[in-house]
């Protein structure tokens, strides 16, 4: 059943990958108090992505702080931290973010200090240097004097030290917070993580801070559908997190995984208005460091046993499919070891899975929400992107068949041969290839139809239409208040 991993997904759109050459971890600030401040953070983050030779790692969430010196009447001041692995020296480095400011139309006024700002763009560490020339003393000389500095930093880089005072940036913190300096006045947006291990110690703070953690999986391409599930997570918890990785593991068909949309850049921005406080990526080697073997691909005995409900539909269909769900959501679950994860009726066998898998581990409880459909009742999905408007169109037939289901189990039926010839009927008249349509008891989960009338039915359907694969269901012995008029 267990099949070896394709190949690691590429890095983010947009970003570069660091190549040979010695390459160092750096901490940039940003801080700006004119004009448009989210988007010239905004524009800055996506001018470092661009930068060669150099990787965005992690992305602070923006907060809103009082001017620091300078002149009395200036408007307040969004602060962030980006930390970068670059190739580049610091002088480099610097000249690339003088460019980066003047780009914003930031000018330089010698002698005059702390002034109002369209964009200032501070290199903080350059892995261990320690310079002192004109224009560039590293570590930043105020660094650790600023709030508005390490606040930022230590939600990305908390354990990075400063070369000089050998402190870490918590330690730094800890140490400023204690002389009763300036505090933060209010979080904006999300702090954005590139690796799991950031992520483990960002989860680990939050919840040492008594925090409660709410937690949504997902491969990114956001929609609606994803949106939902955290927003409510947000709601019912001090801090919802997110993972976005397009997770190898699982994907039975290289093609459907090198096709899968991946712009990590644009899901943090839909993230941060849901009210997302942290959302991370990464790649298979940071998900299971020193586990993987001389291939790069995860050694078949460490996939994590899907258990039971992985029999059938879509295990039968996809093999390897839900032990690679279960794998990836089983180390998910260890680095952000959530007080409650959120999961989609939309894949209502891999629910199961995952309660399986909770279950067996003892945490975290699962909550499964309701399928978000666009106004045909086409489920929504990451893979819908790919189909065209004339085929949406079609694809709206699969919910239609799910209602039929609904309407037959109503009119009394309960045979799921009989309620699967229903959905295949209305199927027919389309042109979706029909992989499945078919009924299950959702509590008594088997992999084949029951012959005995059932007491509970959950109707599935998988089709495919052009390349793509789309799948639903639903619950057909439940009223559903979202049923079309006829
Ligand atoms: P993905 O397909 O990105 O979905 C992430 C979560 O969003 C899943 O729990 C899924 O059921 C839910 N979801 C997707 N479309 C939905 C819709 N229309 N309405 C409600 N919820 C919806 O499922 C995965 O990713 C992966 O298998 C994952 C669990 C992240 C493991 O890699």
């Amino acid at each position: 059943m267990a099949r070896p991993a394709l190949a690691d997904q590429p890095e983010a759109r947009g970003t570069h990958r660091v190549s040979a050459g010695r390459t160092v971890v750096a901490a940039i600030a940003l801080g700006t108090n004119l004009g448009d401040r989210a988007q010239h953070l905004e524009r800055a983050v996506a001018a470092l992505r661009r930068l060669p030779r150099t990787r965005v790692r992690g992305i602070s969430s923006w907060l809103e702080t009082e001017p620091v010196g300078g002149p009395v009447g200036q408007e307040r001041y969004w602060n962030g931290a980006v930390l970068v692995d670059t190739e580049l020296a610091p002088r480099e480095l610097l000249d690339a973010l003088l460019a980066i400011e003047a780009a914003e139309g930031r000018v330089r006024v010698a002698g005059v200090r702390d002034g109002p700002r369209t964009l200032d763009l501070d290199l903080l560490v350059h892995g261990d240097a320690v310079l002192d020339e004109p224009g560039l003393v590293l570590p930043h000389p105020r660094a650790e004097e600023r709030a508005f500095v390490l606040e930022p930093l230590a939600e990305i880089a908390p354990g990075l030290r400063f070369p000089r005072s050998g402190s870490t940036v918590l330690e730094a913190l800890a140490n400023l917070r204690a002389s009763g300096a300036e505090r933060r006045v209010a979080p904006r947006a999300i702090a954005s993580l590139g690796t799991p291990a950031e992520a483990r110690a960002w989860c680990a703070r939050e919840r040492e801070r008594g925090r409660r953690i709410g937690f949504v999986p997902t491969m990114g391409a956001l929609h609606e559908g994803h949106l939902e599930l955290v927003r409510r997570a947000a709601r019912e918890n001090d801090a919802a997190v997110v993972s976005v990785y397009v997770n190898p593991l699982q994907f039975d068909e290289k093609s459907d995984f090198d096709r899968y949309p991946r712009d990590f850049g644009s899901d943090v921005a839909l993230l941060g208005p849901a009210g997302c406080a942290m959302a991370f990526t990464g790649t298979l080697a940071g998900f299971f460091a020193g586990l993987l073997g001389a291939d790069g691909l995860l050694p078949v005995s460490l996939l994590v046993d899907p258990g039971p409900a992985a029999h059938g539909l879509e295990g039968a269909l996809r093999p390897g499919h839900f032990a690679g769900v279960a794998t990836i959501v089983d180390r998910l679950f260890d680095v952000v070891a959530p007080h409650v994860a959120y999961f989609g009726e939309k894949d209502f066998q891999q629910t199961l899975v995952v309660r399986d898998l909770a279950r067996r581990r003892g945490a975290p409880p699962i909550v499964v929400c309701p399928t978000s459909r666009e106004a045909s009742g086409l489920a929504r999905s990451s893979r819908n992107e790919r189909l065209s408007n004339e085929q949406r169109a079609q694809a709206a037939a699969i919910f239609r068949a799910l209602v039929s289901a609904r309407a037959a189990w109503r009119s009394g039926e309960r045979r799921a041969d009989r309620l699967g010839a229903v959905m295949r009927a209305v199927l027919m008249d389309s042109a979706l290839a029909v992989e499945y349509a078919t009924v299950r008891d959702p509590d008594s989960w088997s992999a084949d139809e029951l012959a005995a009338p059932l007491e509970r039915a959950q109707a599935l359907i998988a089709v495919r239409l052009g390349g793509v694969r789309l799948i639903d269901n639903l619950r057909v012995d439940a009223p559903d208040p979202r049923e079309p008029a006829a």
